[in-house]
């Protein structure tokens, strides 16, 4: 029979997703993909259960139901701090990862190179590469994650470098970018003529007095950025893939033909009770924050009880662990996760499906969960010297 794609060879399953698959066999605590274990809002859930007798159940519009794109628009427009029109600047998508796809595609050619910085979510290369393009890593470096200007610069005036795609806060390594860093970067996307593609689905978990920045709020920065983000984690309804891109009409008119084709659309009955999630007060926002700042402390204080080292998260929900101690000669990240999972009964992710360096030490854990489930994993940590070892 006839080759098939060649693209597969340069890119793996998820290994994070794989992770899941096996916490689940193993019976483990999944601290590797990153969902709570906790209710979403009861607004939506309430809501949902209206729903399902009344609709909407058909197709919705394509580019997001109307209502949907209102309350998002409104609600994106006051973080933002801009008047967002959700006619022609919006578009819903399954989740924030439909949106980085159609976004990927919709702004580059094959050959064109994408900046990431490294860590970076699993995510970004396998859509780099299914768009037929090739990443440009830039390293973040432990324990502050910053990065060399002049590094970055070097790589973002490459020629065939069309967007810089950034997380932040950033999965895994928990870095929030300054408004001054992405005021520097944003001024080498203008010298360079780049693109920055943002993935601010964990804009809203934040710690510390540490502040997002929305990119496309910097000067000059509208026109040439487009910012993806979900509902997955605001709302804890990660299940439910809601997701959106925003974007100035010029780049929205080409993101939306992708999305058309893609998906044709976001779920209609999710959507309508998802605007309960848009239609929350600034309170919602601010108890959800200290929710996470609850987690956090738990956790972190647990790892540091038990002795295992971490980079302490300025945003989003993950630390990353150093597994130094508790490796074996020879034995691979990935197979410390694995055995981590099969004796402790905790799961997380290998290092290296995050980093492009040379690593081998460190996994991403995740605190997004019940206060009873973090208090079991930790104790189940407590005994990894003598488990693994
Ligand atoms: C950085 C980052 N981007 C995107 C996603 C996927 O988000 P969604 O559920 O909106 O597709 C995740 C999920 O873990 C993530 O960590």
């Amino acid at each position: 029979m006839k080759e098939l794609s060649r693209k597969n060879a340069l890119f793996t399953d998820s290994v994070i997703r794989r992770m899941t698959r096996i916490a689940i066999a193993e019976n483990a605590i999944n601290l590797a993909q990153g969902f709570p274990d906790f209710d979403p809002p009861k607004a939506l859930t309430d809501r949902l259960a209206q729903i399902s007798s009344k609709g909407p159940h058909q197709y919705p519009i394509t580019m997001g139901a109307p209502n949907f794109r209102r309350a998002l628009a409104k609600k994106c427009g006051r973080f933002m701090n801009r008047e967002i029109d959700p006619e022609t600047e919006v578009v819903v998508t399954i989740g924030s990862t439909e949106a980085m796809v159609d976004t990927i595609f919709a702004l580059t050619n094959p050959g064109d190179k994408i900046v990431l910085f490294s860590p970076y979510f699993e995510n970004y290369h396998a859509q780099t590469i299914l768009a037929s393009c090739e990443p440009v890593y830039v390293p973040l470096t432990p324990p502050d994650f910053g990065f060399d200007r002049n590094v970055l610069e070097d790589a973002m005036k490459q020629p065939g470098v069309k967007a810089i795609l950034i997380c932040n806060p950033s999965n895994p390594s928990g870095k929030v970018f300054t408004h001054e860093e992405l005021s520097f970067i944003a001024s080498l996307c203008v010298k360079y003529d780049v693109y920055a593609i943002m993935d601010e689905v964990y804009e809203h978990i934040i710690y510390d007095g540490n502040v997002h920045t929305y990119m496309n709020s910097i000067p000059g920065m509208w026109e040439r950025t487009v910012s993806c983000s979900s509902l997955s984690k605001t709302y804890s309804i990660t299940g439910w893939r809601l997701g959106y891109a925003i974007a100035p009409k010029h780049l929205m008119d080409r993101i939306k033909q992708y999305h058309d084709f893609n998906t044709v659309g976001a779920p209609s009955p999710l959507m309508e009770a998802a605007v309960a999630g848009l239609e929350m007060p600034d309170s919602y926002y601010v108890e959800f924050q200290a929710h996470y700042a609850h987690m956090k402390k738990i956790f972190t204080d647990g790892l540091r009880q038990i002795g295992i080292p971490f980079t302490d998260p300025e945003g989003a929900y993950f630390v990353l662990a150093d597994i130094s101690p508790y490796l074996r000669r020879g034995q691979s990240d990935v197979e410390f996760c694995e055995e981590l999972c099969r004796k402790v009964k905790v799961a997380c992710v290998p290092g290296t499906s995050f980093f492009r360096e040379n690593v081998n030490n460190i996994v991403r854990v995740h605190f997004a969960k019940r206060d009873e489930t973090l208090y079991q994993a930790l104790e189940r940590l407590s005994h990894i010297k003598e488990k693994m070892l």
